[in-house]
């Protein structure tokens, strides 16, 4: 997929509006997880070493207006710390204030305005808003492929204003989604977890097209469970969607794609989530609740990995967070990142808690083949759906 590269283009001396991802885990003031920052530090580097001014833009959790707990304040810290250089605060992201601040600015210089989204125009895509960000700039450069399946102000219609170009975590992205979506290294297994299942149709639909192994996992396997008549307990599962299951379990069946499901879990018998029983799925009570795969279910998953040459990951096998239930994510992970360090597999995981469950695994992004910085983008790119941020650059270069 071509999109303008930043690499090929002189942005020495000029005023550059990036567009980041500082959307990251805050606990009580403190950076959690920095994998977002330092994906954006290439690029920054890369404008420092070039002489230009840098103007740091990001979106920070889903403020209704201005919310003090959701300044990107939090953020300038940890990223002059990171990057080794002082970044400079500004306290707003359009308007005079941050002319004057971007007037003062020399090449080399970084700053950080404060989050976008405390004007609702942001997630209008609003032309006025855009036209302001526009204004403090002589180019745009959207390092932010996980905000990019938004059409957002400053992620879409800002290329309307100014020449505009994708950065190096943005191109990675795209590489690696790009290559592991052609389903050429087969045999091709997909794992798809995590609580919600409605939001990850589209893309079960598409996996069941096209890979050899559909593995579901979390609460999305107890729905396929239930619609095999296996009492589930209390287990969470979703009502009303048989249509939507009986389609996906009939497309994999069609094309030759075996849909693995649990058969045995570990089931929870306090609210304290601190013991696990492991049943066999036949014999699942009513009061029980599933968090995670049983070892059986855990050796199959693995063994399958280890015959398969590619892997798609999206969302945790069980509930990761409670020890007793994090075998299932942590033990496939394992495998994972054991075959992929060895060259056997190509190893490509994304989505909401993907960082979370690596990190629980005792493990980082580089044990894998590629670690997606997309949440919800990363399920959008793989439903097939269209990606206005990555439209946009693309239509740049016509
Ligand atoms: C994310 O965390 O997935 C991105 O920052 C997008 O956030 P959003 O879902 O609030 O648009």
């Amino acid at each position: 997929m071509n999109v303008p590269s930043i690499e090929n283009c002189d942005l020495r001396y000029k005023a550059v509006l990036l567009r980041v991802d500082f959307n990251v885990p805050v606990r009580d003031g403190e950076v959690h997880d920095t994998t977002r920052i330092l994906r954006a530090l290439p690029t920054i580097q890369h404008l420092v070493n070039a002489g230009a001014k840098i103007i740091i833009i990001s979106h920070f959790g889903r403020p209704k207006g201005k919310d003090n707990n959701l300044s990107l304040k939090n953020i300038v810290e940890i990223l002059s710390h990171l990057l080794s250089k002082e970044v400079k605060f500004v306290d707003d992201c359009v308007g005079e204030k941050v002319q004057r601040a971007v007037n003062a600015m020399d090449g080399g210089d970084v700053i950080l305005l404060e989050n976008l989204r405390f004007y609702r125009e942001e997630e209008q895509n609003d032309a006025n808003f855009a036209k302001q960000l526009a204004f403090l700039a002589d180019a745009y450069v959207n390092d932010a492929f996980s905000c990019s399946h938004r059409a957002h102000a400053s992620i879409s219609r800002i290329t309307e204003f100014l020449p505009s170009y994708a950065g190096f975590c943005l191109q990675d992205e795209l590489k690696y989604l790009e290559k592991v979506i052609s389903f050429d290294a087969k045999p091709i297994t997909a794992i798809v977890g995590g609580a919600k299942i409605s939001t990850k149709i589209k893309m079960l639909i598409k996996l069941a097209k096209n890979v050899d192994y559909l593995v579901l996992g979390g609460a999305i396997a107890n729905n396929f469970l239930l619609f095999n008549k296996v009492n589930v307990g209390k287990s969470f599962f979703q009502n009303g969607i048989d249509d939507l299951l009986k389609n996906i379990v009939e497309t994999a069946n069609k094309n030759n794609c075996k849909v693995i499901m649990p058969e045995d879990v570990l089931v929870s018998i306090n609210s304290d989530y601190d013991t696990s029983v492991s049943r066999t799925t036949e014999s699942i009570l009513d009061d029980d609740v599933i968090l995670d795969i049983g070892p059986q279910t855990l050796s199959t998953i693995n063994s399958i990995i280890a015959s398969s040459k590619t892997l798609l990951w999206n969302g945790p096998i069980g509930v990761f967070e409670h020890t007793a239930f994090a075998n299932g994510t942590v033990g496939v992970m394992k495998v994972v990142s054991d075959l992929s360090h060895k060259g056997k597999l190509t190893s490509v995981i994304g989505g909401g808690d993907s960082l979370s469950a690596i990190n629980a695994a005792g493990l980082t992004d580089k044990d894998f083949t590629y670690v997606s910085t997309g949440g919800g983008a990363f399920l959008s790119w793989l439903s097939g759906n269209e990606m206005p941020g990555v439209a946009a650059l693309q239509s740049a270069l016509d």
